[in-house]
């Protein structure tokens, strides 16, 4: 960019961060209180931003409110985990039945948690299913499934993928704090003749992949690629693994469904526990047997919290009274005409939306393109990222600053068109940094 951009896009940044610095002293002082006994001030890196995060105070329906007493209408629903919204009171009710009438921690077998996977089943067609804590945990054990079935190790994921906090592959290579580094084969997201040859190398036990690219940028996976996979893995004799960790929320039964895909298991975690922690894995039954305790040799699968009472009545209760299938239609199509109307006014500029009904990833690239397959290969401007952030912040809107955002089920109309008219008012007040 020429050095008067560069100066127009400092100076902009300077003064937003300073009015950002000026609304939110209650935040300032909490962190530099917080870096006395946490590294960064900070417990989970996602949320760390410059100069000094804001710090939430509470949630109520669809919105939160800060420290320093500014409500946000909620756009990063928890990274799609708070699908429910803060407040929704079928998931209070439950949660609160379970307190005063079952118990927290019965350190047992329980009737509801057979209940829970069945409808889990049921509804994302799986065989056998176990939970655990995490989407991260679940993914670990699903690898650990396929490989105690295959009897191979390596593992096939893709540039941009995201499975959890010791599975990232940011830049096309495994995390520095990736569990068995040596394992892994990158191949390119979207990209089939990349996923055809690292699947058909030797020792390849599974291929992990997204249906939409949450981390790495809500990018659509291409029907065509992720039918390709599973091919290509039939051949190979290597199971797939489809991550709906953040995608099973895109119809009633998760991204497969809409894709026509079968894969050998399937992982979940986010909002399907009702907002409480959770993650699940399953799939076919001859690979999960892997872990069915009655075999000798059997792997072992352990988790104090696994069956927990509060997740599994929460969750039941979410999926079959609120998160009906009907409302999973309705609220992707809502997302997908958002995301549409986004790209209608943003056109001609260096804004763009991707993603799927209610996933969406906010990119600025550098020369405009549109037409974005991967994360992290458009050359996008930073900048201008941050930019977007604290305008939005000032608008009132809470998205998650490296640009994603998640709606919340209850968000109203209005709030997604003042949306809209906020993202039309930032390209034409930044227009000499974002019109082509
Ligand atoms: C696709 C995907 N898989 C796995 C995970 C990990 O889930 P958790 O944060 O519950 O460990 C995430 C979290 O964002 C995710 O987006």
């Amino acid at each position: 960019m020429s050095p008067e951009f560069t100066k127009l896009l400092q100076a902009e940044l300077e003064a937003v961060a300073a009015r950002y610095a000026e609304r939110n002293p209650r935040s300032k002082a909490l962190h530099s209180e917080a870096v006395k006994s946490m590294p960064g001030g900070n417990t989970r890196t996602v949320l760390h931003v410059g100069p000094f995060p804001v710090v939430m105070k509470s949630g109520k329906g669809f919105q939160i409110t800060s420290e320093d007493g500014h409500t946000y209408t909620d756009f990063t629903a928890e990274f799609t985990a708070a699908l429910y919204g803060h407040s929704n009171p079928v998931i209070l009710s439950a949660i609160s039945d379970v307190l005063q009438n079952t118990g927290m921690n019965i350190g047992a077998t329980t009737a509801q948690e057979q209940i829970f996977a069945r409808e889990l089943c049921r509804r994302f067609h799986l065989e056998h299913i176990r939970f655990a804590n995490s989407g991260t945990e679940a993914n670990l054990h699903a690898l650990a499934a396929a490989r105690a079935f295959t009897k191979k190790r390596k593992v096939v994921a893709f540039g941009g993928g995201y499975h959890g906090g010791v599975i990232g592959f940011a830049g096309d290579k495994p995390g520095a704090n990736n569990v068995d580094r040596e394992d892994w084969i990158v191949a390119k997201y979207n990209d089939l003749e990349s996923a055809r040859s690292a699947i058909s190398s030797d020792g390849v036990a599974a291929v992990i992949v997204e249906g939409v690219q949450g981390a790495g940028g809500a990018i659509t996976g291409k029907p065509e690629f992720l039918r390709g996979i599973q091919e290509a893995a039939a051949k190979a004799g290597v199971l797939v693994i489809l991550d709906e960790v953040m995608t099973s929320r895109l119809t009633a039964g998760g991204l497969a469904e809409l894709r026509g895909l079968k894969p050998d298991l399937k992982t979940f975690g986010k909002y399907l526990g009702g907002g409480l922690a959770f993650g699940a894995f399953g799939g076919r039954a001859d690979v999960m047997a892997a872990f069915d305790p009655r075999f000798p040799g059997a792997l072992s699968h352990s988790g104090t919290f696994n069956n927990n009472t509060l997740v599994t009545h929460a969750g039941y209760a979410g999926l079959t009274k609120v998160y009906t299938p009907e409302v999973a239609s309705q609220f992707t199509k809502k997302g997908d005409e958002l995301r549409e109307r986004l790209n209608e006014v943003t056109k001609g500029t260096r804004v763009c939306f991707t993603g799927m009904g209610t996933i969406l990833g906010i990119h600025f690239p550098a020369d405009g393109t549109r037409d974005i397959e991967r994360g992290g290969v458009v050359e996008e401007i930073d900048g201008i990222r941050d930019l977007f952030w604290f305008d939005m912040l000032e608008e009132g809107f809470w998205v998650v600053r490296r640009g994603f955002i998640a709606l919340v089920l209850e968000t109203p109309e209005s709030e997604l068109e003042r949306f809209v008219r906020c993202v039309e008012a930032f390209v034409s007040k930044r227009a000499g940094l974002v019109k082509l």
